[in-house]
């Protein structure tokens, strides 16, 4: 008769244990029993990079690699990115069910009237240097937000975490916009409340001298598109960060700007912006087959490829390519795209992708698309901090309300040297 337990024979001393098996995982607690011997502390796992380690339990996105499928909160991503605004599936990823009218209208009614930010947060902002990298600003920035509402600290009150949570959903676009404008000299567009979520942003980015900009409707809708598919995606780094600062009982600012740098990473979001460099290196399509073979030498990576969870095709790139379409209808084709589609087919031909089970990731397309819409490749980490606001706070929330969460504090297997005895400095080697 099957039992969900696992047995272990300790081959150090005999003998047998049984652990229980639950949803796939064991817990490594139960092998704390495991010992060698009276003193022994108790085996314990060694995951770097936590390939094979679940953190947590969650209820709110499912990553499924070998499929190839991504669902918030149970909905597929095909349908809320066919069907929804931003903003609505932002409430599902929090409060786990898309909002009816009512609740859809004060949702986006209470996001709206939070986008200002204090006029010493954009004094802040004009101190940085004129080169200053806009993702640097828009960490630092975050943290800053801390300063301004010290309530925040108070994370066991929902009320004021609600209020944090839709201050910070509210302000990241604004304050993404205006590092933006900062880098270029331009000064800062404040928020127009008439407009959409993406409307609003495209606003604070691109408006001149006119008195009431319009956004594009299909950049408007494509930029809504590309917010849902990067709006969360499980324990990624970036979330891990989050879950981990936040577990020292920190306000959501601090631990928000802890992800958002998590994020700035090269192999993270920071990739669709080494992309592009990747991209601009290449220039040409018949550059494409010498730059793969000096990849599979293992001189540099494919930027783009490859995801850690995902071993077929990412879901979010399938979709990213047909907004890419729209989105040139109006900005004109952008020529890289033509590298990407020549790059992404002699990749997927070749053994060394196959075997590895390598394939565009959501990174691969947005960078063309932002670079389209006439945005800096140093902007890209930024659009995809922008969406992830809600995601880091929703897996924030779950984690808090999580009784079986503590201060996240990994062990570590001491490798170092024994105990030794001072040296005093004038008899040092
Ligand atoms: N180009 C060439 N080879 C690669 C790539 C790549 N992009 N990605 C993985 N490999 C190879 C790697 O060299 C290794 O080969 P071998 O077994 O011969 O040593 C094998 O594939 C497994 O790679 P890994 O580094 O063990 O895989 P990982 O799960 O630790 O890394 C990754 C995942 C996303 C960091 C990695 O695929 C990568 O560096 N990709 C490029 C950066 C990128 O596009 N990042 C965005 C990820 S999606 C959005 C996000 O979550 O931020």
């Amino acid at each position: 008769m099957s039992k969900d337990t696992l047995t272990i024979t300790d081959n150090r001393t005999g003998k047998e244990y049984e652990i229980p098996v639950w949803e796939g995982t064991i817990r490594a607690m139960d092998l704390r029993q495991i010992k060698a011997g009276e003193d022994d502390f108790g085996l314990m796992s060694y995951d770097p990079a936590f390939t094979n380690t679940a953190s947590t339990k969650s209820a709110i996105t499912l990553v499924d690699g070998d499929k190839g499928i991504l669902r918030y909160r149970g909905y597929p991503i095909e349908q809320l990115a066919e069907n929804c605004t931003y903003l609505e599936v932002a409430y599902l990823i929090l409060y786990g069910e898309l909002p009816n009218k009512a609740q859809a209208e004060q949702w986006v009614y209470d996001i709206t009237h939070h986008t200002i930010i204090h006029e010493n947060i954009k004094n802040f902002m004009q101190h940085f240097r004129y080169d200053a990298h806009p993702m640097g600003m828009f960490i630092a920035t975050v943290a800053a937000l801390s300063t301004f509402y010290p309530e925040a600290n108070q994370i066991a009150d929902e009320n004021v975490r609600t209020i944090q949570i839709q201050r910070l959903i509210a302000k990241v676009p604004t304050i993404a916009a205006f590092s933006y404008r900062h880098s270029q000299g331009l000064p800062f567009a404040y928020p127009d409340n008439d407009l959409s979520y993406p409307g609003n942003f495209l606003n604070m980015m691109f408006r001149m001298t006119e008195l009431k900009y319009e956004p594009d409707p299909v950049l408007e809708r494509a930029l809504d598109v590309l917010f849902i598919l990067h709006a969360d995606h499980e324990q990624n780094c970036s979330t891990n960060a989050m879950r981990g600062i936040g577990s020292s009982q920190v306000d959501p600012y601090s631990a928000m700007s802890g992800a958002a740098a998590a994020l700035y990473g090269p192999l993270h979001g920071g990739a669709n912006e080494a992309v592009l460099r990747m991209l601009n290196q290449i220039g040409d399509a018949k550059n494409i087959p010498a730059f793969v073979e000096k990849v599979k030498k293992g001189e540099g990576r494919l930027m783009g490829f490859g995801h850690r969870v995902y071993k077929n095709y990412d879901p979010r790139a399938r979709i990213i390519k047909q907004v890419a379409e729209d989105v040139f209808k109006v900005t004109g084709r952008n020529p890289m795209l033509d590298v990407a589609m020549e790059l992404e087919r002699i990749a997927l031909e070749d053994d060394y992708f196959i075997e590895r089970k390598l394939y565009p990731n959501v990174d691969f397309y947005s960078g063309i698309i932002y670079q389209a819409m006439r945005l800096p490749t140093s902007f890209f980490p930024v659009m995809f901090a922008i969406p992830r606001t809600v995601g880091w706070l929703a897996q924030w929330q779950e984690m808090l309300g999580d009784s079986e969460q503590k201060i996240a504090r990994p062990r570590q297997v001491y490798l170092g040297e024994g105990e030794r005895q001072f040296v005093p400095m004038n008899k040092r080697k």
